[in-house]
């Protein structure tokens, strides 16, 4: 009796699961819940270029642990009216685990967090992806000798079923990312980070729902594009999930961290090296739809010129490849979630022009390594006291032309146009401001003024800027010393002279050389010192 019995059972199970159109024990989606299959090349189409909510629901222990409070859905607003398509929203759930071995159940009311900001996003008619953030710097990190792999598997098995249970009647617009740029370095790492990625995808077909047709991203190890290309390996062929590989870009480390007092891009070596990382990944997978997740030249880190540049070319090679693109912004960088303000505005509008396949006007700059002296034409740097001369600006107007240059000011509302052959001239693509206009910004000053911006209107959308600035030499306490001891900082106290940043700081040792340390002394004299 007891066999028929489970049987009938078995029976009543299975006309259940056919009945609601589902597999397993996975989630059943209501018939009001909508999935059109999307291919995982259109979904990276579709959310380029996209935009990162950073230091937000990956931030540790939680959301408005770091920078950034909790977000608000108008922040999505601002980032769909700049031109972005979609978001990456990185997710930590390292700290929400509300048990241990063997179920690692998550928290509901972050599941439910997640879900929700998934909404405000897709509500917007934004794509997302949403993954494993900085689990993988607690939990995951597999160069760590005490890291379990098997506990590790076993966990982001728990948590991706979770997840993917949460939000498996999210639309088609709604994509998943295995984990965010887990550690490994060696082939071996890449071969369990390869079992991480099927891991994921059973965890979420398991789940049910839409997931069994869901985009997903696939992982190598950090996210580093040159680990994915030794040691990728595609997903077990029984998934049907579409799958594309996301890789991140934040090269040449010294320019976008601003390490060594590195302060220029754009020579022919820079932009040749960009390329060839970006070429070698699409030449690995030629048939993968590739994206890359994180990127950024912040204005934080970067001189204006350089970065603009970068932006365009980097831009202009991810399209070239056919890889989508996400702007990393950490809150602090590129978006001011509170006033709604881009805080490089140029830059966002150069990364709609990329995208689009339209030429970018940009200011010339500075390349050259071996160089003793910096240009940028996105500043006119005047010295205090010194006569006003002329200034010559090049361009690269890139087939742009020359519309109008208006003077904008932080202390006035109206913006005056210049007028053309008084106010400036124009001769091919240097752009030359006459010293009576700028004798009217910048003399007879008490005290070196606020930046002032003449914007030249190349670019289709929002004009470059020109920013005006008025320097003078600030008091330093004492402008020679010992060696402090080693290991400890060289504090001098400053006595600023109006804008209160340094354009430049150079150490010079006794003998006029500069201070190097044991890595600078190999590098360009621009750095040397710097
Ligand atoms: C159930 O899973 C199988 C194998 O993965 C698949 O072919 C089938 O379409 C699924 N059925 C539904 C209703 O999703
Ligand atoms: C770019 O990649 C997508 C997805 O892999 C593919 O559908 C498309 O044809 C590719 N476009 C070009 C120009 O190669
Ligand atoms: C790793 O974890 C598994 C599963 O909990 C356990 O069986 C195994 O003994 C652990 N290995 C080590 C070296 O601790
Ligand atoms: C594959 O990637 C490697 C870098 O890991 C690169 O050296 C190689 O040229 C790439 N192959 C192709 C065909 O692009
Ligand atoms: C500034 O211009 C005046 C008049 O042309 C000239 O006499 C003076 O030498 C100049 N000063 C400097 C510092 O160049
Ligand atoms: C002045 O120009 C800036 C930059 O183009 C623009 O954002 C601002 O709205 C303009 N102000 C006025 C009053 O037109
Ligand atoms: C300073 O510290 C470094 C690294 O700890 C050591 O190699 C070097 O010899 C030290 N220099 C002096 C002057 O003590």
């Amino acid at each position: 009796m007891r066999v028929s019995h489970s049987s009938a059972a078995l029976l009543l199970n299975s006309a259940f699961a056919v009945a609601q159109s589902t597999n397993g024990t996975g989630v059943t989606c209501p018939s009001t819940s909508k999935f059109t299959p999307i291919s995982a090349g259109k979904f990276f189409d579709a959310i380029n270029p996209g935009w990162n909510l950073g230091n937000t629901l990956d931030a540790v222990e939680t959301e408005g642990s770091w920078n950034n409070p909790p977000v608000v859905a108008s922040t999505f607003d601002d980032v769909k009216k700049a031109g972005f398509n979609g978001v990456r929203l990185p997710v930590t759930w390292a700290y929400h685990f509300t048990s241990q071995a063997p179920d690692w159940t998550v928290d509901e009311k972050w599941l439910q967090r997640v879900s929700d900001v998934v909404d405000m996003v897709t509500d917007r008619g934004l794509y997302a992806i949403v993954n494993v953030h900085h689990d993988s710097w607690t939990w995951a990190d597999l160069t760590q000798a005490s890291t379990n792999v098997t506990v590790v598997e076993e966990r982001l098995a728990k948590l991706w079923f979770q997840i993917g249970t949460k939000l498996a009647c999210k639309s088609e617009m709604v994509a998943f990312e295995t984990i965010n740029e887990i550690p490994g370095t060696t082939a071996e790492h890449g071969k369990v980070i390869n079992r991480l990625n099927n891991i994921m995808l059973q965890a979420v077909n398991d789940a049910g729902g839409f997931n069994a047709q869901r985009v997903v991203t696939l992982v190598g190890a950090g996210e580093d594009g040159v680990k994915t290309t030794q040691w990728f390996e595609r997903p077990d062929a029984k998934f049907k999930n579409p799958w594309g590989i996301q890789y991140h870009y934040y090269s040449p480390y010294d320019f976008i961290f601003q390490a060594w007092g590195k302060t220029t891009w754009g020579s022919d070596a820079d932009k040749a090296s960009l390329e060839a990382d970006i070429a070698a990944v699409r030449g690995n997978f030629t048939d993968v739809p590739l994206i890359i997740g994180e990127w950024a030249a912040s204005p934080v880190a970067t001189e204006t010129a350089a970065r603009w540049r970068y932006f365009d070319f980097f831009l202009r090679t991810a399209a070239k490849y056919n890889t989508s693109t996400i702007l990393w912004d950490n809150g602090a960088d590129f978006l001011d979630r509170a006033s709604h303000q881009w805080r490089d505005g140029v830059a966002i509008d150069i990364y709609r022009n990329a995208v689009q396949g339209v030429a970018n006007a940009l200011p010339d700059s500075t390349t050259d390594g071996s160089a003793t002296s910096q240009q940028s034409s996105a500043y006119i740097y005047h010295k205090k006291g010194a006569n006003v001369t002329d200034v010559a600006l090049p361009f690269h107007f890139n087939g742009n032309t020359l519309k109008d240059i208006s003077l904008t000011s932080s202390s006035t509302t109206a913006n005056k146009s210049l007028t053309k052959d008084k106010d400036y001239t124009v001769s091919a693509e240097t752009i030359t401001f006459a010293s009576p206009f700028l004798s009217t910004i910048l003399t007879p000053p008490s005290k070196p003024q606020a930046p002032r911006k003449p914007n030249p209107h190349l670019l289709r959308r929002r004009p470059l800027t020109v920013t005006i600035i008025q320097y003078a030499t600030p008091v330093l306490a004492s402008t020679s010393s010992p060696l402090p001891a080693n290991s400890s900082d060289l504090l001098i106290p400053i006595t600023w002279a109006g804008q209160t940043r340094p354009a430049a700081v150079k150490a010079v040792k006794s003998d006029g050389g500069y201070l190097v340390d044991d890595w600078t002394q190999y590098l360009g004299p621009l750095q040397q010192g710097g």
